[in-house]
């Protein structure tokens, strides 16, 4: 699995043990997802171009690089993707963000897309898609096909935990997206669900459930 990177920061893998904790409540909850997002987020953005400038500090001229005006766009996936949005807009508080709203369908596990709205100049943007669960992979990658439909040639996909089924959906349908996880976990129940993983990611950030 060529493009899959899994982050085994220590910080975030602490992170994640008190995410899949049946008992942290709906407030600890989401503000970890949002730090894991930032968190993943600075180590996702490793690869932006840099261009030299040069600054003048109270001492001298000083050579620095900034990033080299790179056009990004984070497009969570509704509703669980949502929750790591926070924390990437505090690393790029200029960054656009575009939503797609898809739910599985319990029956099938098929995604269903209900919403659809990206920044007007999307297709000269790169994309990172955030979505808490690579379960089947059935979002992630319908997103993705919507994404491209607008015309973006880039896109990353960020989730914090990973199936092997998703990643092999992922790899299969859009070998050209990296994909990174916090954690690859073991397999998928009856209902689709990631073992261990962490339960429903959006009941737990909205605390619907
Ligand atoms: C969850 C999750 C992903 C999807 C992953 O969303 O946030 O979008 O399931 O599963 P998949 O890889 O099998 O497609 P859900 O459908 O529960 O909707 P929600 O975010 O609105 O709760
Ligand atoms: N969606 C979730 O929220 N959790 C899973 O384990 C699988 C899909």
């Amino acid at each position: 699995m060529g493009n899959l990177c899994v982050f085994d920061h220590p910080l975030i893998q602490h992170k994640l043990s008190i995410l899949r904790d049946k008992n942290t409540s709906v407030k600890e909850f989401r503000e970890i997802i949002s730090e894991i997002a930032m968190l993943m987020c600075y180590e996702a953005t490793r690869d932006l171009p840099l261009e030299e400038i040069e600054v003048e500090t109270p001492v001298a001229k000083a050579k620095c690089r900034r990033i080299a005006g790179k056009k990004l766009a984070v497009v969570p996936i509704l509703r669980a993707g949502l929750g790591m949005v926070d924390g990437m807009v505090s690393m790029m508080p200029n960054v656009k963000v575009g939503h797609i709203g898809l739910f599985r369908d319990p029956e099938t596990l098929e995604p269903v897309k209900y919403y659809f709205k990206m920044p007007p100049d999307i297709q000269e943007r790169d994309a990172i898609v955030v979505d808490p669960m690579l379960a089947t992979g059935g979002s992630a990658s319908a997103a993705i096909r919507f994404l491209k439909e607008t015309g973006v040639r880039h896109i990353k996909l960020m989730s914090i935990i990973g199936a092997p089924e998703g990643v092999k959906k992922m790899t299969e349908d859009h070998p050209d997206v990296d994909i990174f996880v916090a954690a690859m976990d073991d397999h998928l129940n009856e209902h689709g669900y990631i073992v261990p993983g962490l339960g429903d990611a959006g009941d737990r950030i909205f605390g619907t459930k």
